[in-house]
């Protein structure tokens, strides 16, 4: 039997994105449902990033959504850039005057979710066959399958927070929608374990055998990377190969420190670049992943879905509290202005610390360079320090 009900913003994922905007939207009385094809289980049990930017926490704090990650997260004063076996650090407290929050976004998904749960929120699981339609009426719905039952929404805003493979981006026009990308010509390989981390702080390094990062969850288990070739199969991966090719690619005084054990996750994630425009359709909205995505190497991907969500809540509240809707007018405009200042970033840094298998002499020695200027210049690493901690979001 068909199933029809009513609600004011539908959000397709129960990924960060997702999570966080029906906290938002329920902690301003804004009535919606999420819809997720996958079971919660499976999205609990993603191994994604794990630095939150400090905006990425006062949101969270603002939120009420803090108390573990309080707990738990470790606040991070700064990280190392080593080039070959030359080490620099980035003093981010000192050179932005803000830290990094290293926090799991496992944890913060399970946080969200629990929170959601707590609250009574709307999460359908399991579901299948989401369709939109008429997100250019006033009446936008959703139609999906969910236990064999189709069951349609009529709500008045769609958000596709449904990351890098949802649907939500094909419902605007081809004649409308913009889209930039970026494929790097490699991977990155990630391992972790529940071994404490080398060391207290994360280090990203520039070896000639490929770029590797030491990072950690807590102070009992460690996250480390190695770039790998972009067809890398993770099988053909033991944790004794991952530790002997991650240990040459460390100085000596780190390498020798690496406290090895059984990976308890090993996979490999692709590195792209990537921006969809606009990020509104007259009633559907993009968030997170759905809208842009970005190489690993700034740390970038969850704080901009937090950041995206954090605008466009806001923007709901002002439409359903006061009737404005100048904030959602110009909601894409806003986080574009943000996301592109990330995506440079992210792609900087990326160049900067990755072995591309067809640069030639002269783009090594760019590497080089820009390696020594951020090394004597406090400007240059002080450029670094203010994005990796975040820039101002725009509400
Ligand atoms: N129907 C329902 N749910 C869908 C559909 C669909 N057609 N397509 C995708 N989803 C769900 C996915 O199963 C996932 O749970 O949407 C969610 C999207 O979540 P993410 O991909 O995590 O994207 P986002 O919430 O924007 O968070 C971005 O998560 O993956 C990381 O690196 C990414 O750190 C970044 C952050
Ligand atoms: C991680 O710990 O997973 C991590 C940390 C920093 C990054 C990317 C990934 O830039």
């Amino acid at each position: 039997m068909a199933v029809t009900f009513k609600t004011q913003v539908a959000i397709i994922g129960a990924g960060p994105a997702g999570l966080l905007l029906s906290h938002l939207l329920y902690r301003a009385g804004i009535e919606s449902i999420v819809l997720e094809r996958q079971s919660r289980a499976h999205v609990e049990g993603r191994i994604r990033a794990g630095v939150l930017e400090w905006g990425s926490v006062e949101i969270l704090r603002d939120a009420n959504l803090s108390d573990r990650m309080d707990a738990e997260g470790l606040v991070h004063e700064g990280f190392e850039l080593a080039f070959h076996e030359t080490r620099h650090r980035i003093d981010l407290r000192g050179l932005s005057g803000k830290g990094v929050m290293v926090y799991g976004q496992t944890e913060l998904t399970k946080d969200m979710m629990d929170q959601r749960h707590r609250d009574g929120g709307h999460l359908r699981f399991n579901v299948s066959e989401i369709q939109i339609e008429n997100p250019e009426g006033e009446k936008p719905k959703l139609r999906f399958t969910e236990s064999d039952e189709r069951t349609t929404i009529e709500c008045d805003y769609i958000v596709g927070c449904d990351g890098f493979r949802g649907i939500s981006r094909q419902s605007i026009p081809s004649d409308v929608l913009k889209t930039y990308e970026r494929v790097y010509p490699f991977g990155w390989l990630g391992l972790l374990t529940d071994m404490p981390p080398v060391l207290e702080e994360l280090v990203y390094v520039n070896h000639e055998r490929g770029f590797a990062l030491c990072s950690m969850r807590s102070k009992t288990r460690s996250r480390y990377y190695i770039q790998c070739n972009a067809d890398e199969k993770v099988e053909n991966w033991s944790d004794e190969d991952f530790w002997s090719e991650l240990k040459m690619r460390l100085s000596p005084e780190i390498a020798e420190n690496i406290k090895t054990g059984p990976s308890i996750e090993k996979s490999i994630a692709p590195l792209r670049s990537f921006v969809a425009e606009p990020m509104r359709y007259r009633n559907l909205f993009l968030a997170g992943d759905a809208a842009h995505i970005v190489p690993p190497t700034g740390a970038k991907g969850l704080n901009l879905a937090i950041a995206d969500v954090s605008v466009l809540a806001g923007a709901f509240d002002a439409f359903y509290s006061k009737g404005e809707t100048g904030k959602l007018g110009v909601y894409s405009e806003t986080c574009l202005r943000r996301v592109w200042k990330v995506e440079r970033f992210s792609w900087y840094l990326s160049k900067l610390m990755h072995q591309f298998p067809d640069s030639d002499p002269f783009e090594k020695k760019m590497q080089e360079a820009e390696f020594e200027y951020i090394m004597q210049s406090e400007s240059a690493s002080r450029m670094i320090a203010e994005n990796y901690v975040g820039l101002p979001i725009e509400t």
